[in-house]
């Protein structure tokens, strides 16, 4: 219940999925929180902002759409108003949509992708850094497209491999400082990103309307362990260990969250 107590954390894509999952996570741990997303999440933003004061910490909330630095520039310098100093930054938000072959990808729907992934992340971290604690600790979300690649997948796997490659640099730029930066590396996770009928359609096109349970056989198949995929809160307690002082001397690194995804041979 102390693993944060008292520490600010900031996270992006907060009113969904594991963003969500993760503010709750680190409330519980004492961490108060800004939390932010787009205007358009306000109500599951504020959902978001109950349960973690249910999980005993303060939440502030605040718009930003990750491309545009000066909106996160704003909405972090608010949070950081009202709470204090970041002790830790999860860099959450991201989408995962339009997969297609890349010879019939357009700029638009490459460029969108880039944009959000990785760009946003950059912001981020640029919005947050004249903000951050000592011994702050940076966690970038990326994937296990940021491990391996996968068809259909040019703008989202280049999106979150680019990721790793920024927090590499983050890590020793900021090292002297003691500042810790790190990506973490869910496989498939149990939120709305994967959990829709798109993603269901593209795992079996083989059926008319794929339903979630036909689309957990596939992606089962996919991973070392007996599971289609991980909880939100599995990616948030590797993401709390990071945010904590029991990982202090990790950085540049990566953890994987995935029930053996990448490691899988046949
Ligand atoms: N779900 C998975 O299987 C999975 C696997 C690997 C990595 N990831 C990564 O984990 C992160 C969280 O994904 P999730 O599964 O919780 O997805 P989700 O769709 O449930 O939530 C994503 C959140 O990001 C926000 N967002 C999207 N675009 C934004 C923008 N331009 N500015 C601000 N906020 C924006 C959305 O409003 C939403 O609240 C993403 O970076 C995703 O790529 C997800």
């Amino acid at each position: 219940m102390t693993r944060l107590k008292d520490k600010v954390v900031l996270v992006t894509g907060a009113a969904s999925g594991m963003g969500r999952s993760h503010c709750v996570r680190l409330a519980e741990e004492g961490a108060n929180v800004i939390a932010l997303d787009l205007p358009v999440s306000e109500q599951e933003l504020n959902e978001t902002a109950r349960q973690v004061t249910v999980a005993g910490g303060t939440c502030v909330t605040g718009f930003a759409d990750i491309r545009d630095a000066q909106q996160l520039k704003d909405a972090a310098a608010h949070g950081v108003e009202s709470l204090g100093k970041i002790a830790a930054v999860v860099a959450n938000a991201g989408v995962y949509a339009d997969m297609g072959l890349s010879w019939e990808m357009t700029d638009e729907v490459w460029n969108r992708t880039i944009d959000i992934n990785l760009t946003g992340a950059w912001n981020t971290v640029t919005a947050t850094a004249p903000h951050l604690a000592e011994n702050a600790s940076i966690i970038l979300v990326s994937s296990t497209n940021g491990i391996k690649g996968g068809a259909r997948t040019a703008h989202y796997s280049s999106s979150k491999h680019a990721v790793v490659g920024l927090a590499r640099t983050l890590a020793n730029e900021l090292g002297p400082q003691g500042i810790r930066v790190n990506t973490v590396h869910p496989g498939s996770v149990a939120t709305p990103m994967i959990l829709n009928a798109a993603v269901y359609a593209k795992l079996r096109p083989d059926l008319e309307n794929p339903t979630q349970e036909d689309a957990a056989a596939v992606l089962a198949s996919k991973n070392l362990l007996p599971v289609p995929w991980v909880d939100p809160v599995d990616v948030s307690n590797a993401v709390l260990f990071l945010a904590s002082d029991e990982s202090r001397y990790i950085t540049g690194t990566q953890i994987v969250v995935d029930a053996g995804l990448t490691q899988k041979t046949a």
